[in-house]
């Protein structure tokens, strides 16, 4: 047996919504690069999932490019992993069709990420909003994974993927899917906090408090000199407010081990200037951000080069999309012209 055919299986993917920011790095991409040279990975670019907002789809077209030349540009490399787009893999919408009829109504109304989408576009709740939750098992299950790196914010997806691959296992009665989990290396998930001290920072939300892999050196700046802070703690070891821990927590992702002891020291002695410590994170960021920029921008002009590997990735994920199907139909008794 090859070693390939004995790694367990990894899938993961980044909606194509615009420039990747910080979180879509360190929740996932950060453990794609990790895991590729001891797994074996299916990374996609999650086009079919960005309908559900009505893009206009020439952009969506770009974003999927850039999608990609940032896979590229953070390290995944295509000899190593499977990278592909969502929607050369028929297969998944074909299992797609199948768990939908094991998915109920009231389950994925509950789901958080289908009620906040509720309140963010009233006016377009459709079926797909819906059953966000099936494609995104789909795309897991399709491959048999077991192990799906994610940021916290799709803890609960997982959750539904789990239920959905046993309620399929148990109603056609074979092991067809093994159960997926969401996956960090050795801790929780990660939520990586926005610059205005509230919430994630998340492509949609406050531009200005999310730092993308694409900002230039000033706009990083400024930014994150623009981030919440406040008079700074008047005696020694004072709680920390929940924006200033969300500076360290950003400061723990990009700078050195000296850079943090310094100024989690100047908090606890209570002599911390914030000014000193956001020109350090922000100087700290650029040096982080910088190579990925430029590596990306490159790439994404070099189309021939983006096309051959979407191409030779959609080959290897349509081979493993379609072994599964076979299994599933045949588990399902489905299987009139394949029959000798
Ligand atoms: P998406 O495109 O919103 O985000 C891609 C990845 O980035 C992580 N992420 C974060 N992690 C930490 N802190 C943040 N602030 C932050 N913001 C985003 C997300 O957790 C995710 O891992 N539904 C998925 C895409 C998807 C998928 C899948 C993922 C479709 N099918 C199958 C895994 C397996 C999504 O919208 O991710």
């Amino acid at each position: 047996m090859s070693k390939g055919s004995t790694r367990e299986i990894v899938v993961s993917g980044i909606r194509s919504t615009g420039i990747l920011h910080l979180g879509n790095y360190f929740g996932a991409m950060r453990n794609y690069v990790r895991m590729q040279d001891d797994y074996n990975c299916f990374f996609f670019i999650a086009d079919w999932h960005s309908l559900t907002t009505h893009p206009d789809t020439r952009e969506l077209s770009e974003s999927v490019h850039r999608v990609l030349a940032e896979y590229l540009a953070c390290g995944l490399d295509p000899k190593k992993v499977t990278l592909y787009v969502q929607s050369d893999i028929p297969e998944i919408a074909e299992l797609y069709l199948l768990l939908n009829m094991l998915a109920y109504k009231g389950e994925l109304e509950k789901t958080a990420s289908f009620k906040d989408k509720v309140r963010n576009q009233p006016d377009n709740v459709n079926a797909g909003l819906l059953t966000y939750p099936v494609l995104m098992a789909s795309d897991i299950l399709v491959h048999r994974a077991v192990k799906v790196p994610v940021g916290k914010d799709q803890e609960q997806h997982l959750e539904v993927a789990r239920n959905f691959a046993h309620r399929f296992n148990h109603r056609y009665g074979l092991e067809v899917f093994p159960e997926p989990y969401a996956f960090n290396f050795g801790q929780d998930l990660l939520k990586v906090p926005s610059l205005d001290g509230a919430g994630k920072m998340s492509k949609s939300e406050n531009q200005m408090a999310t730092l993308y892999l694409g900002d230039d050196d000033d706009v990083i700046r400024k930014k994150v000199m623009k981030a919440k802070t406040d008079n700074g703690p008047t005696e020694p070891n004072t709680p920390m407010p929940d924006y200033i821990e969300n500076l360290f927590l950003l400061m723990r992702l990009v700078s050195d081990n000296a850079t943090l002891l310094h100024f989690t020291d100047a908090y606890n002695n209570a002599s911390i200037r914030y000014g000193d410590m956001k020109k350090a994170l922000a100087e700290d960021m650029i040096r982080f951000i910088a190579p990925i920029r430029e590596s990306a921008r490159e790439l994404e002009k070099n189309k021939g080069y983006l096309h051959q590997v979407m191409k030779e990735g959609a080959d290897k994920a349509r081979a493993s999309a379609s072994a599964t199907l076979l299994e599933v139909r045949k588990a399902m008794g489905m299987m009139y012209s394949f029959l000798p």
